[in-house]
This record gives structure tokens, C-alpha cells and sequence, in this order.
């Protein structure tokens, strides 16, 4: 059995909520996982302070189990973000290109589409925050910037740490933005969330772990002959939906199943199992 701890949208900063962060990593101390997925949105205002936080905190997680970390819309800088997209041409646009993403490389890591292989299952990180971009565009205007979208390249990569893991590993792929609309939000986080979805099923994905919405959801979606479930995790931080609490997911998986445990905060006991649900794998269809 491998036990995966699926983190989301911490926000350092105003909305980071230091109660539920010492209780979140003295759960997970508790759980031992195999490792931790944390899918974006570190900061929320994207500063070297609150990546400054973010980073101690990353590493502390890190001393539990291996951690694999992608970027969200928050941790990438606006301006970078805007000139970068917005007609500059030649080591201009290079230049703005770099600082979209400099706070992040900074504290963070290089890497913005990470993998981590651990005994069970690879996870493929994948950048889906790319600020106002080509790809990105939306005919809703307060989504411009918010929304994401994945690269060709990116799948690529997927494709690659897949082909490089052990055959039996469930294969799982994280990325910032919910590819299924937000229940209470009413809203996709991807603008090429079709084209996404069948290319991550045809490389035999088995789930992908998502963040951005901060409403905690599982969702099954069949793509082609691969069944594909989707598992949203909550925010850590204070900025929830109302009516919703702060939640993180546990994901177990064994050579049958694949298993979902959302876990809410409730004021006085921690963190608490919400939701509980488990569903086949499908590795005898995988493609290859
Ligand atoms: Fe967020
Ligand atoms: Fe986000």
C-alpha cells in the first residue's frame, strides 16, 4: 500500500492560518506518507517573505517524506507574467519570461514541472500557471490570469517519467488547476481542458491531483476506454468557500484500488476524514 499526502493552495501570507499548518504537518508526522504532493498556490501575493514561509514549511514537510511542489497563479509574478505575454519581442520578452517565474525558482525549485517516483506510484507535476498567455485566454475577463492551461511540452514530460517508472506504479498526474468545474465556483480552472484530459488518459493516467478551486472534490471522468478520477484538494488556508472548511487529501493505493480520503478541519478536533472514496484501477487497459 502507498499512501500519498495531496496538499493545496497553502497562501502564505494573510490567509495562511498557522493552527491548521502545525496541524496539517503534525498529521501527516502521524501518517507517515510515502510522499507529499503539494499542488500550487504557495503564497498568496507572491513576495519573498511569504515565499520565505513557504519554503521553511515545504522543508518541513520534507523531513516527514519526499515532497513534490509545482507552481500556482499566485506564486508567479504578474508583471513578468503580463510583459512576457503582451507583444515584447526578442531578449525583452526572454527577460520577462524569466522574472514571470523568478520568486518561484528562487525559493522553490528550478523545476516547475517536477516528477517524484516513489515504491507504488509516479506522480507527474505539470506548470499549469502560465499567467495571461496565448493559451490562457478567456472570454471571461476576471479570469484573465487566473485560468490555466497545459503544454504540449509539459505532456512530453509526463509521457517520459511514466515511461521511466515501474510498469506497476499507478500513474498520477498534479497540476494547479481543476480541470472540472467548481461545484460552489462555478468555474473550470483550465482553458484547454479537453485536449488535457484525453492526452493525460491516452499516456494511462489513472488520477490526476488538482488545487485552485479551494472546494475539496472527487470527481470520475471516463476518457477514451481509460476510466480517470479526479481529486481536488481543499485550501489549507482561510480563503474557503462558504460553508466549506480547510481540507487536504490522503490517497492510498495498492495493486487494486485506488482510495480518496479528504480530511476537513474541524474547530477543536483538527483534521477530521470527510469524504471516503475508493475505485478500481485500471492497469490491465493501460496503452502501450
Ligand atoms: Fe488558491
Ligand atoms: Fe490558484
Amino acid at each position: 500500500m502507498t499512501t500519498l499526502a495531496h496538499v493545496s493552495d497553502l497562501h502564505f501570507g494573510r490567509p495562511a492560518v498557522s493552527e491548521r499548518l502545525d496541524a496539517l504537518r503534525g498529521f501527516l508526522d502521524g501518517v507517515g506518507p510515502d510522499a507529499i504532493a503539494v499542488s500550487g498556490d504557495l503564497t498568496q501575493r507572491c513576495t519573498n517573505r511569504e515565499f520565505t514561509q513557504a519554503r521553511a514549511y515545504l522543508d518541513s514537510l520534507g523531513e516527514i517524506a519526499p515532497r513534490l511542489v509545482i507552481p500556482g497563479n499566485h506564486d508567479i509574478r504578474w508583471i513578468g507574467a503580463v510583459a512576457r505575454n503582451l507583444g515584447f519581442v526578442g531578449l525583452l520578452r526572454e527577460q520577462a519570461h524569466i522574472l514571470k517565474y523568478s520568486r518561484y525558482r528562487k525559493y522553490i525549485s528550478d523545476d516547475l514541472s517536477p516528477s517524484l517516483e516513489v515504491p507504488g506510484a509516479v506522480i507527474a507535476g505539470v506548470n499549469t500557471a502560465h499567467g495571461i498567455s496565448r493559451g490562457s485566454l478567456t472570454r471571461r475577463f476576471r479570469d484573465l490570469g487566473v485560468i490555466g492551461h497545459v503544454k504540449h511540452a509539459d505532456i512530453e514530460r509526463v509521457r517520459a517519467a511514466f515511461e521511466a517508472a515501474d510498469p506497476a506504479a499507478a500513474r498520477i498526474v498534479m497540476i494547479h488547476h481543476n480541470p472540472i468545474r467548481g461545484e460552489l465556483s462555478g468555474r473550470h480552472g483550465l482553458a484547454n481542458t479537453e485536449q488535457a484530459l484525453h492526452a493525460f488518459s491516452d499516456l494511462g493516467t489513472e488520477l490526476i491531483l488538482c488545487g485552485h478551486d479551494h472546494q475539496d472534490a472527487v470527481h470520475t471522468i471516463e476518457k477514451g476506454a481509460h476510466g480517470l478520477v479526479i481529486s481536488t484538494a481543499g485550501t489549507i488556508s482561510n480563503r474557503i468557500k462558504p460553508g466549506r472548511a480547510s481540507s487536504f487529501n490522503l490517497v492510498h493505493t495498492d495493486a487494486d484500488n485506488l482510495r480518496i480520503v479528504a480530511h476537513s478541519w474541524k474547530k477543536g478536533e483538527g483534521f477530521v476524514p470527510s469524504e471516503d472514496r475508493t475505485f478500481p484501477r485500471h492497469t490491465l487497459s493501460r496503452p502501450t
